[in-house]
Formats: structure tokens, sequence, C-alpha cells
């Protein structure tokens, strides 16, 4: 029996860790979304929390390029994911396409941290959207090409990952048993002996 979307969003939570923001062990990212629309109003918030990430020389080189259900925006987002993204992510009611300036503005040198500002600033979005019970689901399957294409991004611009944003719906309500059994498995993560390092190869001593 597949398992309700309440209990999936129970086993989906990460174990409690005292201290740790409560919203990053919520948050993680469903592919089944509710047939609610998402207000403009927490909507703007979304992008009031990414406005507020650091950024390399406080460039603020995100763009985002957000397409609301039934709008060309979305149809043209939806239209350059991969096969597996486009079955299950129809139903978001927002898909978003991050882009970021790969030029700093004040002397057009390049900004080799562009990406690496985009992805801080989508890291602070899906949180947001997480304290406000929303759920989120970033992408790299999709066609950067045509995504440019359909957008006419200039060639200054990279592209990053298409989000989607919505309320998180019923695993049944997926289109098959592979997106269920993707919905219903427990998160897991990398122990930190393994990325936290005093040396290289060497886990650093946090006890
Ligand atoms: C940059 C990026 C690209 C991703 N691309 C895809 C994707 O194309 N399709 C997909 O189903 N999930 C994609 N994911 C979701 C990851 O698989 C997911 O974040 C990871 O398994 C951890 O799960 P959690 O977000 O629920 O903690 C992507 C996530 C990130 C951050």
């Amino acid at each position: 029996m597949t398992l309700s979307a309440v209990e999936v969003n129970q086993l989906k939570q990460a174990p409690a860790v005292d201290g740790v923001l409560p919203v990053v062990l919520a948050r993680w990212s469903a592919r089944s979304f509710a047939d609610r629309d998402i207000s403009p109003a927490d909507l703007r918030k979304v992008f009031e929390a990414a406005r507020w990430a650091a950024s390399s020389y406080n460039e603020q080189p995100w763009r985002f390029l957000v397409g609301l259900r039934n709008s060309s925006t979305h149809k043209k987002i939806y239209s350059t994911l991969s096969g597996h993204n486009q079955s299950w992510a129809a139903a978001a009611p927002v898909l978003i396409l991050g882009v970021a300036s790969s030029k700093f503005s004040h002397n057009g040198t390049d900004n080799r941290n562009a990406l690496y500002d985009l992805g801080a600033a989508a890291s602070y979005l899906t949180l947001q959207a997480a304290a406000l019970g929303l759920t989120s689901h970033q992408m790299a399957g999709y066609d950067q090409a045509a995504a440019r294409q359909a957008f006419e991004i200039p060639d200054s611009f990279v592209l990053g990952a298409v989000i989607a944003l919505g309320y998180q719906g019923e695993p049944s309500a997926l289109a098959h048993q592979e997106l269920i059994t993707l919905e219903t498995t427990p998160r897991t993560r990398k122990p930190l002996s393994e990325f936290v390092l005093s040396a290289w190869g060497e886990p650093a001593n946090l006890a």
C-alpha cells in the first residue's frame, strides 16, 4: 500500500540534531505536487530569501525566470525538461529557471563564482519554501541549449538548475511505480567524517 503524503513527509525528515535549524532538517525534494497554487505573497517571500544570499563582490549574479501554471514561461521551462523530469514536474504550479551573469558588472571580468552564488541563492529559496510549507525540487535534467534559445538568454549568462515549487501531493498521484518508490524512500547522507577534513583524506575531529 502506498504511503500517504503526511507519512512520506515524516519519513523524509532528517533526524533531529539539537541546534540545527529545523527547516534544514525538514526540507526535502518532493516529486508529487498537490493541485494547489502558491499565493503571490508566498512566492514573493521565497525570492526575498534568495535576494539576501551572500555573493562574490555582492554581485547578486542570479536571475530567476519564474513560470506559473498555464503561463507561457511555465510551458517553455517544462518543454526543456528531460523525459524523466517531465513525468512528474508537470503538476508543479511553479517552475523556475535559475541563471547567473558570468561577468562582473563593475569591470566586465569573469565571475568564476557566478554558479556558486546562484546555488547559494537557490538554497535560501528552497529553505524559505520549506519554512512556508512548500516543497521544492531542483533539476539539472533539462536541455540548457533549448532553454537558452526559448528565453533568448545572452551568452554572458550561465544556466543553473530548474526548480519545481508547490505543495507536496499524494505519492499515489505519481505516474508510475518507479516515481512512487523514489517518493517513499528515506533520505540518506554521507557522514561528516567523509567530508569535513583536517587534512586531505583525514576526518576532522568535531567531537
Ligand atoms: C543541482 C541539482 C540537480 C538535480 N537534478 C535533479 C533532476 O534532474 N531530477 C530529479 O529528479 N532530481 C534532481 N535533483 C534532486 C536530488 O536528487 C535531491 O536533491 C537529492 O537526492 C537529495 O534529496 P533531498 O533534496 O530530498 O534531500 C537535483 C538536485 C540538485 C541540487
